[in-house]
């Protein structure tokens, strides 16, 4: 996925692609399925198109579930040229039981990516929360034979995901949100909910994930892993100099890191553009590449005085639209400004009837955080970064 050039993959033939849920192990056989694999190169779609007329800076992602390779497949393969599941690979979807998988929406989302051209986020191979009970289970702290058997789960759930998609996914978010959010500490520990620390007594688990992901690739085709492994994060703006802090620790241990999500779950005034350059140029001289990888715009800022305090819904108004628009172009304009560091924007959904913010922070809140309205019809925003 080098800055500025489309990706260029191979489309598999001849496949549907399953549906949501089944059964275990579901799913046909080995990363590309059973479809002839044929060579693809990705169409540069109309200029007023998204994705095409975003060519020559990166490419534009967005996040799906199977819902939307039905419902929306001409907004997807119009201004899309980039995949992320939004929940089908995370661990507790794709693999309930130790000796269960469940590849049918992650299948179907990554055969619906080959037959188009595209190529896909691997999200998320570790992380605190949607990880499933039985990884965890009968696990006790800091006890050395107990850890044995926590890391060996961890490495065959790492190993079967990344074996199966390693042919459609140009980057991993090999471990998602380990920094903690309190100043006074580094990594999130247990009573900032994670086990992974709590078990291991330390943030040694990120090294062992890392470690896992490299050699899943490395084993799958030598030389493969390199620019595809990422680490993913949310307020970067303050938390950069402590992920750079966790990619100089892993690199001492022999773990070269390739680049740094940047979630980007925006509010329409904050982080300012200014802090956001700040935190790029950060990442960007200590080596690593940078991805957007969940950018929304919620229209709401309960986090202004810096305690949660939670906004009444509001209407989607016209002058709210503008605000909106204004926004996503600053947006825009500096992640265009930096694509030479920047290898893929995606946008975390499509339009304001399926978003997580509807339920987050405060259920049932109506939030217009997309680029295609709840009628699927685009916005001022998507107008405003197509139009540049
Ligand atoms: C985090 C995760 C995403 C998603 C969002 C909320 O940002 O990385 O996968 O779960 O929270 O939808």
């Amino acid at each position: 996925m080098a800055s500025g050039s489309p990706s260029v993959g191979g489309a598999v033939t001849g496949e549907g692609g399953a549906e949501t849920g089944g059964t275990a192990n579901e799913g046909s056989a080995g990363a590309g399925g059973s479809g002839t694999i044929v060579p693809c190169e990705w169409k540069s779609p109309g200029q007023g198109l998204l994705a095409g007329k975003y060519a020559a800076h990166f490419p534009i992602g967005t996040a799906v579930r199977a819902w939307h390779l039905k419902n929306q497949t001409q907004i997807l393969t119009g201004d899309f040229n980039h995949l992320t599941a939004e929940n089908a690979m995370k661990a507790e979807d794709i693999h309930p039981a130790e000796d269960t998988f469940h590849w049918g929406e992650a299948d179907a989302i990554a055969n619906f990516a080959r037959q188009n051209c595209m190529k896909m986020t691997g999200h998320a191979l570790l992380w605190h929360r949607q990880a499933p009970a039985w990884m965890f289970q009968g696990i006790v702290a800091e006890d050395p034979a107990s850890l044995k058997i926590l890391k060996a789960r961890l490495k065959a759930h790492i190993e079967a995901v990344v074996a199966r998609y390693a042919d459609v996914v140009d980057n991993w978010d090999v471990v998602n949100e380990a920094i903690s959010d309190t100043d006074a500490k580094t990594y999130r520990d247990a009573a900032e909910g994670s086990k992974w620390f709590e078990l291991f007594g330390s943030h040694d688990y990120i090294y062992w994930a890392f470690l896992y992901a490299r050699d899943a690739l490395e084993a799958n085709a030598p030389g493969s892993s390199k620019g595809k492994l990422y680490y993913n994060e949310y307020v970067l703006t303050k938390k950069a100099d402590k992920v750079l802090k966790m990619l100089a620790w892993l690199k001492g241990k022999g773990i070269q890191v390739d680049g740094v999500g940047f979630q980007s779950h925006e509010q329409l005034e904050w982080p300012a553009v200014a802090g956001l350059q700040l935190a790029f140029d950060k990442v960007s001289a200590a080596g690593y590449k940078i991805k957007i990888s969940e950018l929304d715009v919620t229209v709401y800022a309960d986090y202004v005085t810096g305690t949660f305090d939670p906004q009444p819904e509001v209407p989607f108004t016209a002058a709210l639209e503008t605000t909106q628009a204004k926004r996503f172009a600053s947006l825009f304009a500096l992640y265009r400004k930096n694509k030479s560091i920047i290898t893929s924007v995606t946008v975390w959904g499509i339009s304001d009837d399926r978003t997580w913010l509807d339920n987050e922070p405060v259920v049932g809140r109506d939030d217009y955080p997309l680029l295609f309205d709840d009628a699927h019809q685009p916005k001022a925003a998507r107008a405003s970064i197509v139009n540049f």
